[in-house]
């Protein structure tokens, strides 16, 4: 009852493959490269679970993927494995198309194979799980409906391309082969282990240390807040019961401008670790994004109507659950805000005046 996770010490990979131990539902392979944004500390509570086995390896590396599934005969692949800050894809895009595209389609390529080679029953209880964003839908106006399994593809960055041509092989694999893929689709996700380049964990790092909260532009950008454990259950529930061939959109209900995000943040730290003059004086409004897309919004009515499932945390409940683990866990958060993090920052924000 094998699965193999690929980018299982990244942010969200991480929470599943805990969450995952924890339910006690079967052994794990857990495939990362290890890059700046993959992080072993995120897995030290399973380090001695005899059912977790991680391996450090690129999922674009057919030979090694080709040996994993040989040898542990997995039931399911979910994938994780990305390039996945859209700020870093405008900088230097060519690791999203390496990992986001070249490596999917050989990950693909090696599951294709192993797929093939099970037996009736194990080809049809088979499945590929693919982790995608809402991104790939584009940008609505203010007034538009929600992106729904059926919006059409709309890209508008480096990141959000990549993810959609790595969508459009997933797809291509269930028409062609019949390959049992699932895809979803989900929204912004925050919560414990989200490395501090993305808006919320980056927010609450810089407020700690009394450092400007960088908005950019006017603020007023919207994105549909989803909180990381309800997102992976939502996973577990499309692996066990969605249907192959179909795409399911996972968001939070929680469509908040980044501004309100940010306040929200700055209130709950005035409230657990006060600062004079209280964090929202520290919110500094910088040179926007190129290419900023306005606002994201998921109809998740799929997956309430077919599977039953919709999120569990409120915004609120949600965040105030996040500021929590980031205070109790501030060596984790120096540990990843030292060494290439520094240069990162220096190269998004030193010049955004
Ligand atoms: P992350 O950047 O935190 O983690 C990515 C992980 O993948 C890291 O552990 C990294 O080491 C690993 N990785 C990168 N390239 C690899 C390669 N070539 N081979 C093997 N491992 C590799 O990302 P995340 O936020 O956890 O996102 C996980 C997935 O969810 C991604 O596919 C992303 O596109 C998607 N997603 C994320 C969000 C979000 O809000 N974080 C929203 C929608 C979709
Ligand atoms: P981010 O967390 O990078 O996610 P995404 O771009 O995938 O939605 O950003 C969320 C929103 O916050 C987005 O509209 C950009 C904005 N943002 C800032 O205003 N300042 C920042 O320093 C960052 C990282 C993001």
């Amino acid at each position: 009852m094998t699965i193999v996770v690929t980018g299982g010490a990244g942010f969200i990979g991480s929470n599943f493959v805990l969450e995952w131990l924890a339910a006690g539902a079967g052994p794990v392979v857990n495939l990362d490269k290890l890059t700046y944004a993959g992080n072993l500390a995120n897995l030290a509570s399973v380090s001695g679970d005899p059912r977790h086995h991680f391996v450090r390896g690129d999922i674009a590396d057919a030979a090694l993927v080709g040996r994993l599934l040989a040898k542990h005969r997995p039931r399911a692949v979910v994938h994780f494995a990305a390039e996945s800050h859209v700020d870093r894809s405008i900088h230097a895009p060519d690791a999203f198309i390496q990992t986001n595209v070249v490596g999917t389609f050989r990950l693909l390529e090696a599951v294709r194979g192993h797929w093939q080679s099970l037996d009736g029953a194990g080809r049809e209880a088979f499945r590929f799980l693919h982790v995608s964003t809402d991104e790939v839908y584009g940008s609505l106006s203010e007034t538009d409906p929600p992106f729904s399994e059926t919006t059409a593809y709309a890209p508008n960055s480096p990141y959000s391309a990549s993810k959609a041509a790595s969508d459009h092989l997933v797809r291509a694999y269930h028409h062609t082969y019949g390959l049992p893929v699932l895809t979803t689709n989900c929204s912004n996700n925050y919560g414990p282990f989200q490395f501090p380049e993305k808006l919320v964990p980056l927010m609450i790092a810089n407020a700690l240390e009394a450092k400007p909260l960088p908005v950019y532009g006017d603020g007023r950008q919207v994105r549909d807040w989803l909180y990381v454990g309800d997102h992976c259950e939502a996973i577990r529930l499309v692996l066990e019961k969605g249907r192959p061939g179909e795409v399911y959109n996972v968001g939070g209900n929680a469509e908040k401008p980044n501004l309100d995000v940010v306040h929200a943040l700055c209130d709950s730290l005035d409230a657990l670790r006060p600062r004079e003059g209280g964090h929202r004086g520290l919110i500094a409004r910088v040179a926007d994004r190129p290419g900023h897309d306005r606002r994201y919004a998921i109809d998740a009515g799929k997956m309430r109507s077919e599977l039953g499932w919709s999120p569990r945390e409120s915004f609120e409940s949600g965040l105030a659950r996040t500021v929590r683990w980031y205070l109790d866990n501030a060596d984790w958060v120096a540990q990843v805000r030292s060494g290439e993090y520094r240069n990162w920052i220096e190269k998004n924000y030193g010049k955004r005046a």
